[in-house]
């Protein structure tokens, strides 16, 4: 309530990268007054991919690339954090400005391009400051490498952030590097794929880890039906350990905002309430192609307890949120949490797994 009828007109007033900038500061000073994560509930807690989570709520990746915050983050209800999108090179992302709000649609477009200081610079900082909470390293090719060697570079930054992720998410579906979501075909992510996993078993053996870390691909909203189960084959043939569903979309359609508004922001990515249902269908098609046999963490439009509910039936074992941190303020991950305790409730359910992908047909 404060937030957003004194926080967020104050940070909305500022433009909207700066006021990010000075959350996350704020944010980092707080830290010797937050207080400790969350306690789990038993009957939102989960195991998967041999992690325990502590809630399904996460914090989706783009929000602390740095991991600048993360202790902080976790202490205000997160299970989990998907931490980056970090790139082998440290690189300042696309002209400034890159980030825009489209408050009739509770959205936001950006185009940040992975700024952020590098893999290595990353993985120092996190290696002395781990959140309370999963923490997933999200990687993506540096803008520098061409295509042909994307591979390489995948490689680079899994090296790096390997000791220091509980899993690591596989970025092949941001709209701001160019040709980035053609690793999304099928021969392209086959190869990126294979030769991640091969990299993760040599690594274990290496450092003696009791298993491989959990390894998922996350995946852009805007694939046609034929895309997006060419991609589930190839996860499947593959064993990818899970699938993050979605990215921003490059989609206009549906938007309140002015028109000249939504042209004024120009090209980038699409989040929030317009992206939802959009997100929520490639759930519940992924969880249909899967039998939901690979776990799918939703991300999309996700504001309320209702609308994680909603991922959740649609198939999601985990649901991540960006843009409704924007909008419903710092506490919306205890509220989330404390909203699908009663949801659960008033429909009879014991734990939240027996509702996953109850709603995939429809
Ligand atoms: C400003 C901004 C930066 C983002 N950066 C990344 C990123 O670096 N890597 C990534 O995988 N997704 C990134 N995303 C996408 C989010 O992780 C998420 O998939 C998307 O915004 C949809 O969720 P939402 O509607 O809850 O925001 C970014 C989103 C925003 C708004």
């Amino acid at each position: 309530m404060v937030y957003r009828s004194l926080l967020r007109p104050l940070l909305f007033n500022l433009p909207p990268e700066t006021a990010h900038h000075l959350a996350l500061k704020s944010l980092s000073l707080a830290r010797p007054f937050i207080g400790r994560s969350l306690a789990p509930d038993k009957s939102t807690a989960i195991k998967l991919f041999g992690l325990a989570f502590p809630n399904p709520i996460g914090l989706a990746a783009g929000f602390d690339k740095n991991g600048v915050a993360l202790q902080e983050l976790a202490s205000l209800g997160f299970g989990h954090i998907e931490a980056g999108t970090v790139t082998f090179h440290a690189q300042p992302g696309n002209p400034k400005p890159r980030l825009f709000r489209l408050p009739q649609d509770q959205a936001l477009i950006n185009r940040a391009g992975f700024n952020n200081e590098g893999a290595a610079a990353f993985a120092q900082r996190v290696r002395t400051a781990r959140p309370d909470c999963v923490l997933g390293v999200s990687i993506g090719k540096s803008k520098i490498t061409p295509l042909e060697n994307a591979i390489d570079d995948y490689l680079g930054s899994f090296d790096l952030v390997y000791e220091v992720a509980d899993y690591i998410a596989v970025n092949v579906s941001s709209p701001n590097t160019p040709q980035l979501r053609e690793l999304q075909q099928a021969d392209q992510l086959t190869s990126l794929v294979r030769a991640l996993k091969t990299r993760n078993r040599e690594l274990q053996l290496r450092i003696n880890r009791s298993a491989p870390v959990p390894m998922l691909v996350k995946l852009s909203p805007d694939l046609s039906t034929s895309e997006l189960e060419m991609i589930v084959d190839v996860v499947g043939k593959e064993n990818v350990d899970g699938i993050i569903a979605t990215n921003t979309t490059t989609s206009r359609d549906n938007l309140n905002s002015a028109k000249q508004k939504v042209a004024a922001c120009g090209e980038g990515g699409l989040s929030g309430l317009p992206l939802r249902s959009r997100s929520t269908d490639i759930v519940a098609r992924i969880y249909r192609l899967t039998d939901g046999r690979i776990p799918i963490i939703g991300v999309g439009g996700i504001f309320t307890a209702e609308d994680a509910w909603e991922k959740i039936c649609a198939g999601a074992s985990l649901v991540q949120l960006y843009t409704g941190f924007i909008y419903e303020g710092p506490f919306v991950a205890r509220k989330i949490n404390r909203g699908l305790v009663e949801i659960m409730k008033r429909e009879g359910v014991s734990h939240l797994q027996e509702v996953i992908g109850m709603k995939a047909n429809r």
